[in-house]
């Protein structure tokens, strides 16, 4: 009797562990995705990621202009290498080097992988035509109709931006929108 108990308590602590650390996946950088969503047929996200301002967000700390927030903020050195600008300006921001892949590139800003998730696993093509287990492999879901993007959006796009003008969804979403065409 106590031997079963002992089990179950080693059982349950065993998926506690594993629950509280699920596995991590890779960042693989927005040329990876690009290999295949850049035809016409796949709505050419790549290019008009290219094309919008999240692929400048690392760019645009160097500016002037990021120089001069900076330094009202008080902040020391660069802003292109200050935390309290890369918790939004850089995708991956913290994680540990050894989950960047061989083509991730810091330097490309608000990149793919920031809304969909690490896509070391689910990129893969066979995952990647399989909904239910791209999701299973780290692709995190949105939709706009469900208000999961916007959820997503606001935690850049508000009040502790220097730049704030406030957040108009419909609006801004019009600009980065990359849909695949139907068939
Ligand atoms: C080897 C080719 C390939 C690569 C690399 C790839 N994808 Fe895909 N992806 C696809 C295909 C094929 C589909 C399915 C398209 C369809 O349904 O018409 C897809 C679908 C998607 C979808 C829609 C999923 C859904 O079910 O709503 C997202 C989001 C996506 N990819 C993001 C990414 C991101 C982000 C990366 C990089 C981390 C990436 N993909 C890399 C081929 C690829
Ligand atoms: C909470 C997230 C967040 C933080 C923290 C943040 N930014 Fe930004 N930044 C944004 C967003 C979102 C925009 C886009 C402005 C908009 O349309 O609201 C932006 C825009 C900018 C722009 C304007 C670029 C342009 O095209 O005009 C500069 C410059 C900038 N940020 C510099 C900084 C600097 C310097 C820091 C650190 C002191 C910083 N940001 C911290 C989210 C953030
Ligand atoms: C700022 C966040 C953001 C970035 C950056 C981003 N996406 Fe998306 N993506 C979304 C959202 C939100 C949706 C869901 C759109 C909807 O509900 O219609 C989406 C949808 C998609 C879809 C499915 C479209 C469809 O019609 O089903 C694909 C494929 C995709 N993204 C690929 C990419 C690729 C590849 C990149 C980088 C080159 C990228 N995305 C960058 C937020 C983003
Ligand atoms: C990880 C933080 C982050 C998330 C999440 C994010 N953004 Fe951004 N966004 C930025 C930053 C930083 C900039 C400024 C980049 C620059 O100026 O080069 C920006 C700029 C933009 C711009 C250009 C604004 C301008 O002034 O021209 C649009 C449009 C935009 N974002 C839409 C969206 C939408 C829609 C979503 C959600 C689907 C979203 N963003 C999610 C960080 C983010």
């Amino acid at each position: 009797m106590k031997n079963v108990t002992l089990i179950i308590m080693a059982l349950a602590m065993m998926s506690a562990v594993s629950m509280a650390a699920p596995p991590a996946h890779k960042y693989v950088g927005a040329e990876v995705c690009g290999m295949c969503h850049r035809t016409p047929k796949s709505g050419e996200q790549f290019q008009k990621w290219q094309a919008s301002k999240h692929s400048q967000a690392m760019k645009v700390l160097s500016s002037p202009e990021a120089l001069k927030i900076a330094k009202e903020k008080g902040i020391k050195g660069s802003p292109d290498q200050a935390p309290e600008c890369l918790q939004c300006h850089q995708t991956a921001y913290g994680v540990v080097a050894s989950l960047l892949g061989p083509r991730f590139n810091k330097d490309d800003g608000v990149q793919c992988e920031t809304c969909h998730g690490p896509g070391g696993d689910y990129m893969k093509m066979n995952i990647m035509k399989n909904e239910k287990e791209a999701v299973a492999n780290g692709l995190v879901l949105l939709s706009v109709k469900d208000g999961s993007a916007e959820k997503l959006c606001v935690t850049c796009h508000n009040k502790k931006s220097p730049n704030f003008k406030g957040f108009d969804f419909k609006k801004m979403w019009a600009q980065i929108a990359h849909p695949i065409p139907a068939q």
